[in-house]
């Protein structure tokens, strides 16, 4: 692991409104549990639009931008921040292509979803994001300050 003056690196991940409304939640944290990353922070939550779409800025030029926007704020989603060395593009590989037709069995999407559009679960896509969104969503900087007694064998 990273020595204990350097940054552990954390990704920010969103159970998307159909995760939740297809009764999801505990099957997708449990892909990150068992993987061994540490949960810093996790909330229930309706997004509002503005949230949304500076959560989503780069892509605001996009032609799906309105229905992306429309599809994270239609129910509560479950967001969360997750630690560990490499989580980012660890949680890219355990949550599987954009597209879930395309993505590979035994990954979040290509178990559990079919539409781009209905695809379950964001996660950050650079630890630079990662920092950036979580402190979008955890508006007062509060993760807990926890250490799993798992940790020391896992990250
Ligand atoms: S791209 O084209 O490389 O920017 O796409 P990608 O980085 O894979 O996707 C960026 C986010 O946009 C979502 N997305 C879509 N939503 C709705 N409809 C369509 N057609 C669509 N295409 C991409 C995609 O799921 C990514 O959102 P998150 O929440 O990060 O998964």
């Amino acid at each position: 692991g990273a020595p204990a003056y350097l940054e552990v690196e954390q990704s920010y991940i969103i159970i998307k409104p159909d995760g939740v409304q297809r009764g999801l939640v505990g099957e997708i944290i449990s892909r990150f549990e068992k993987k061994g990353f540490l949960l810093k922070g996790l909330k229930l939550f309706q997004c509002p639009k503005d949230l949304a779409q500076e959560h989503y800025k780069d892509l605001k030029d996009r032609p799906f931008f309105p229905k992306l926007i429309d599809y994270i704020t239609s129910g509560p989603v479950v967001y969360m921040a997750w630690e560990g060395d490499g989580v980012v593009a660890s949680a890219r590989k355990l949550i599987g292509a954009t597209n879930p037709l395309q993505a590979e069995p035994g990954t979040i999407r290509g178990d559990l979803a079919v539409q781009t559009g209905r695809n379950g679960v964001h996660g950050s896509d650079s630890p630079d994001n990662g920092k950036r969104e979580i402190a979008l969503w955890f508006k007062d900087g509060k993760l807990c300050q926890w250490e799993s007694v798992q940790t020391p064998w896992l990250i």
